[in-house]
């Protein structure tokens, strides 16, 4: 079955599906995005990523490409038309096409584009073993909380990590404070068993999976402080995992050199793990 792509009101097939050449989105990266999970069909978490797009389209003064139930309606046409049971949706928005020129067009008129693919979930081997993480420099801007689709430093991260052989990489501050991951948020449990991540402010992007968790966690009466740890904390501790709508809760066992733990996954980040699968399952799904 071919895929299909949702492109400024049509959805063509995956192969033809482009967009304008001065789209700001593909000249200045002037726009936003968000990912959605669906799990056994159905959307996770569906309207906090509704709502943080919103926010990103607010704090760029980029105006709403449809309304809620318009975009809502042209997401559940994009999974049946791709019949999607375990994917994401992509959706971008950005200020629209323009002759270039660095301000804002008069009258830009917001494009929008959504795609649907399938993913497979990590393996029970990388869940079980966990994944490497290496520690780079944050060279981002003052406003990672926008969720935009400037991700330069992000690829350049992730492309690093890969050839490390890594899953990840962790990008640290001038203060030797762990942010977060290029796609991910971090997460550490202390030797005295506490819960850790950094506080949501405008050096990270504030997770709708991170905020599902910090909830779950709040559930399960698990002891959990959100504030900054540096890489060296994080080297030293018990157990530590990431974080992202991908890759729901996957654990660390080793930062750069160092072996978090026993090397193996741990307790806390598998039964946020299994909490958090069972909420993809039930409250956390808009059919
Ligand atoms: N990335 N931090 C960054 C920099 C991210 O890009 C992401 C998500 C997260 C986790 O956010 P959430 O829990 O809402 O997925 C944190 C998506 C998945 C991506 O770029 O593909």
């Amino acid at each position: 079955m071919s895929r299909i792509a949702y492109v400024n009101g049509r959805y063509v097939p995956h192969a033809d599906a482009v967009v304008h050449i001065e789209d700001r989105g593909y000249q200045f990266a002037d726009g936003v995005y968000e990912v959605v999970l669906i799990h056994n069909g159905a959307m996770v978490d569906e309207l906090p990523h509704l709502d943080r797009l919103d926010r990103s389209l607010r704090e760029l003064r980029i105006a709403a490409p449809m309304t809620r139930p318009a975009l809502r309606s042209v997401m559940r046409e994009l999974l049946r038309r791709n019949r999607i049971r375990t994917g994401l949706i992509y959706m971008q928005a950005t200020r629209g096409v323009a002759r270039r020129d660095h301000p804002f067009p008069k009258n830009p008129v917001t494009a929008l584009v959504m795609t649907a693919k399938r993913v497979s979930l990590p393996s029970a081997a990388t869940v079980e073993n966990g994944v490497k993480v290496i520690s780079i420099r944050d060279i981002r801007w003052e406003r990672c909380d926008i969720k935009t689709v400037a991700l330069l430093p992000n690829v350049l991260g992730k492309q690093q990590a890969k050839e490390a052989g890594a899953y990840e990489a962790w990008q640290v501050d001038d203060n030797g404070y762990v942010t977060e991951g290029t796609s991910t948020n971090a997460w550490i449990v202390t030797k005295d068993g506490e819960l850790v991540t950094r506080n949501a402010n405008q050096s990270i992007l504030n997770g709708i999976t991170r905020l599902t968790l910090l909830k779950l966690a709040e559930r399960e009466k698990l002891r959990f402080v959100e504030r900054g740890f540096t890489l060296e904390e994080a080297k030293q501790a018990r157990e530590a995992f990431v974080s992202s709508a991908t890759s729901f809760v996957t654990p660390v066992t080793q930062i750069d050199d160092a072996v978090v733990g026993n090397g193996k996954a741990g307790s806390v980040g598998l039964g946020l793990r299994e909490a958090y699968l069972a909420y993809a399952a039930g409250e956390g799904r808009t059919p």
